[in-house]
């Protein structure tokens, strides 16, 4: 089966579940699933159940699809995603922003936890991404393209949408929630980065690196749809002293900016048109 003939199925089958389009799509990253309370849940799908679906296999991440309203907004959330250091292929990492979009999404927000390369963040920090670098050892529009998901050569110069971050940046100063901005590398992982690597990454222009939303913010340019994206910084990678990151200890950090995210996240998606 095509990869496009793939999404309709799996979208087929979603439209079955549930009773209206959302237009806005969430990823929620790790250790911020409590985000899920924030909507009015009308139908969940669990990923296993998800024809065309991979399975999500890390601790503290969930996995389902949520449909329901968050302040009278229509929205679906995917509540966990698929990371490449799982073994999935490109294609299966990107794949539910394929279906978003066939469902009618046209705006995307994205979140994550990663690690400061900024000297200057703390952990804790909530960072709206301005623009990535992509270190993912493979691209995920790598193959013959099919025209009815995008253009061959998607321009990339406006990733992440200049109206959405400025309209976080009001509501996170209406809402006294501190945000910073910076540019997020994604690679590939499991491991978190040496001290080299971190400076490195510093040195090249980044300001927090994390293991996902590089291949999903690229498939939904492709798609054509508008990405907002914000990383929660779980730990500190430059340092004079050696450190050591536990994921555990990146879920607590991320667990505890949850609420800041929740309500940036809400006023958001009240005015987003
Ligand atoms: N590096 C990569 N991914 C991460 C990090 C990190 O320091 N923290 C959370 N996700």
């Amino acid at each position: 089966m095509s990869i496009f003939d793939k999404i309709q199925t799996t979208a087929g089958f979603i439209r079955t579940k549930i009773k209206y389009q959302p237009h806005i799509g969430i990823i929620l990253g790790s250790g911020l699933g409590g985000l899920v309370d924030m909507i009015a849940k009308e139908a969940e799908i669990l990923y296993t159940e998800i024809p065309g679906f991979p399975v999500s296999t890390v601790k503290g991440h969930g996995g389902a699809l949520v449909f329901g309203k968050i302040e009278g907004v229509d929205v679906m959330l995917m509540s966990g995603r698929f990371h490449y250091y799982e073994g999935y292929s490109m294609e299966e990492v990107t794949f539910p922003v394929r279906v978003m979009k066939a469902l009618g999404v046209h705006t995307l927000m994205v979140s994550n936890a990663s690690g400061g390369t900024n000297p200057g963040f703390a952990i804790g920090d909530l960072m709206i991404i301005k623009d990535h670098i992509n270190l993912f050892p493979e691209h995920p529009l790598r193959g013959p393209n099919d025209e009815r998901l995008g253009t061959r050569f998607p321009d990339m110069g406006q990733a992440y949408d200049h109206e959405l971050i400025e309209m976080a940046r009001q509501i996170a100063a209406a809402k006294g929630i501190t945000v910073r901005s910076g540019i997020y590398i994604g690679l590939q992982g499991p491991t978190f980065e040496t001290p080299a690597e971190y400076r490195w990454l510093h040195t090249i222009g980044g300001d927090a690196v994390g293991m996902s939303t590089v291949p999903e913010v690229i498939v939904a340019r492709h798609a054509g749809i508008r990405v907002f994206a914000i990383s929660v910084i779980t730990d500190i990678g430059i340092s004079d002293e050696p450190i050591t990151i536990t994921h555990e200890e990146v879920l607590e950090a991320a667990n505890a900016a949850a609420p800041k995210m929740a309500a940036l996240v809400a006023g958001m998606v009240m005015e987003i048109k």
